[in-house]
């Protein structure tokens, strides 16, 4: 996207809190980079939105983020937002699996200043855990 306005990427963009971040950004004039693994409804909502690009990644491969880096650039606001829950009682949920499936998410986090187009970075929003 070559533009002059600020850019936000949001990780998880295609349902629950951070499609509505999502929204809530572009309303704020932001042009948005869309990032799941759902493409019809990251296309969908980058019609809808505008000024939207769809990274299609799935957060759990380890090429991921230099993938999300390489389409993106840096960027002036990082939505950390991509995982899951798991829902029921402490004892019959698999912990090992949510603690791998949200680290994984969770590990596109801005390591690197270069992910950020200022000096010194924000700090990301962080939602994944
Ligand atoms: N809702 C809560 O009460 C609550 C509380 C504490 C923390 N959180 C955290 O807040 C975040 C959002 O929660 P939510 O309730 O909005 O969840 P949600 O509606 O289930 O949305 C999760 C988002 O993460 C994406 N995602 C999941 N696994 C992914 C993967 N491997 N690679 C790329 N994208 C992936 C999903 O997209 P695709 O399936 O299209 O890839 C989806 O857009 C999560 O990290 C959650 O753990 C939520």
């Amino acid at each position: 996207m070559n533009t002059s306005r600020k850019t936000a990427l949001i990780t998880g963009a295609s349902s629950g809190i951070g499609l509505d971040l999502s929204r809530q950004l572009a309303r704020e004039g932001y042009d948005l980079f869309l990032v799941a693994r759902s493409e019809e409804k990251l296309r969908a909502l980058a019609n809808e939105l505008g000024h939207a690009s769809v990274i299609l990644a799935d957060l759990t491969s380890p090429n991921a983020p230099q993938k999300i880096f390489d389409a993106a650039g840096p960027v002036d606001v990082l939505v950390n937002n991509a995982g899951y829950g798991l829902v029921g009682a402490f004892p019959d949920t698999d912990l090992q699996k949510d603690i791998s499936r949200n680290c994984s998410c969770g590990r596109w986090s801005p390591a690197t200043a270069d992910t950020f187009s200022t000096s010194p970075p924000p700090p990301p929003f962080n939602l994944a855990r």
